[in-house]
């Protein structure tokens, strides 16, 4: 992919629009409960900051109403830690796309919500020119917002006097194209998570190109029935039966495979207090609900990964937050920590089983994206990167 990139740039003095994704979680006090994504949106801030650039930061927050800022919708509070991250005050601009507001070189100032704005989710054209007329360079470090066509995510980009990636969006892009053009082999993706219907499209491409699909969670229920297992209260899509028998009989045909549990651990309800029982998956009662992988099949599974080149991983594989049911993916975590491969991890569930098994060292890349890191593994072009490479060929 080429896209012109922050760090080739010449940036002093110069005003530096940065689109960056800043949506992070908040507690009901609007308190943010976990701050990956401001971390990953310094080195570019700081990298612009310390050159004598005059910076603006802009994110969306959340799905807004347009035209309003409601109390919920304010990045108030991504400010306040931009700052203390930054070690220098970070000053919170409303009302800004018509400019009127000062930020001097060396200065960063955080623009207001732009999904805020009117025309945000639509790419209105107008407003794309208005904010790429507060710039002389558009840097779009926003990955997890690259499956968006919105206007500060594209629009922007095509009226900007010059358009980049920043480093966070370079890193994103190097990382997710060396796990899926030309990655080392075998490549073994991990898909878990509750439904087949909201992942149907990366299972379908995954089983086009890799050695072994790992599946998890609910999409595991959907996988054995579709293996003709009984799995009795479990969570599963019986409609997506076919589906899961299609992606099984594409890789059957290309000699590659979905290796299913061959025991489990089940209970009759998913609580903290549930008790567990191992069993062999042709034990499976009418009553039982699967909630992990057994201890057999965890080993299985840890060997596939221990002889991979190259693993992506999206989706836990039992229900990790109670500890009886946490073995698989625990043991996943594991066998990711140790391997010699190339490891891409991303998705929210994904993420809190990284920092629950303590792993995040040992990951070869986390990514910030969720829809977009799912999106650019199923190839899809998303359009804020395609705006970017447009422009690279100016
Ligand atoms: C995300 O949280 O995945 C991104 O910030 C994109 O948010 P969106 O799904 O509201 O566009």
């Amino acid at each position: 992919m080429q896209v012109r990139k922050l760090t080739d740039l010449d940036v002093a003095g110069k005003k530096v629009f940065i689109r960056a994704d800043l949506n992070v979680p908040q507690d009901e006090a609007g308190n943010i409960t976990e701050d990956t994504r401001i971390r990953a949106s310094i080195p570019s801030i700081a990298y612009c900051v310390e050159r004598g650039a005059a910076v603006m930061v802009t994110s969306h927050l959340g799905r807004p109403t347009e035209g309003t800022v409601g109390p919920d919708d304010t990045l108030a509070p991504v400010a306040v830690r931009l700052g203390q991250l930054l070690g220098k005050p970070v000053k919170l601009i409303s009302d800004w796309v018509d400019g009127g507001f000062g930020v001097e070189p060396g200065q960063v100032v955080l623009l207001e919500n732009c999904r805020c704005n009117a025309g945000e989710k639509k790419d209105n054209e107008a407003l794309a020119k208005k904010m790429a007329a507060l710039c002389d360079i558009y840097v779009n470090d926003a990955f997890g917002t690259a499956h968006r066509a919105e206007a500060t995510t594209h629009g922007i980009a095509r009226f900007a006097p010059v358009a980049c990636a920043g480093m966070l969006m370079g890193a994103e892009i190097d990382a997710l194209s060396k796990a899926t053009e030309n990655p080392a082999r075998p490549l073994v993706a991990i898909v878990g998570g509750a439904k087949v219907s909201t992942k149907l499209t990366i299972l379908r491409t995954l089983a086009d190109k890799v050695d072994q699909l790992i599946v998890g969670g609910g999409i595991a229920n959907t996988f054995l029935l579709a293996s003709g297992k009984r799995i009795g209260e479990s969570l599963a899509e019986p409609e997506m039966v076919k589906e899961a028998q299609h992606v099984m009989d594409i890789m059957k045909a290309r000699g590659a495979e979905v290796p299913l549990p061959t025991d489990v651990v089940v209970a009759d309800e998913v609580s903290k207090l549930a008790r567990a029982n191992r069993i062999s998956v042709d034990d499976v009662g009418p009553h039982d609900r699967i909630l992990d992988v057994g201890p057999k099949s965890s080993v299985r599974l840890a060997e596939i990964i221990a002889h991979a080149g190259t693993i992506v991983w999206n989706g836990p594989i039992g229900v990790f937050e109670y500890p009886q049911f946490a073995g698989g993916t625990k043991m996943m975590a594991s066998a990711i920590a140790h391997s010699e491969a190339f490891s891409i991890a991303g998705g929210g569930d994904t993420l809190a089983a990284i920092a629950k098994f303590n792993i995040a060292d040992d990951v070869g890349y986390i990514s910030t994206g969720g829809g977009a890191f799912l999106e650019f593994l199923e190839g899809k072009a998303l359009p804020a990167i395609a705006a970017l490479e447009a422009r690279a060929r100016d």
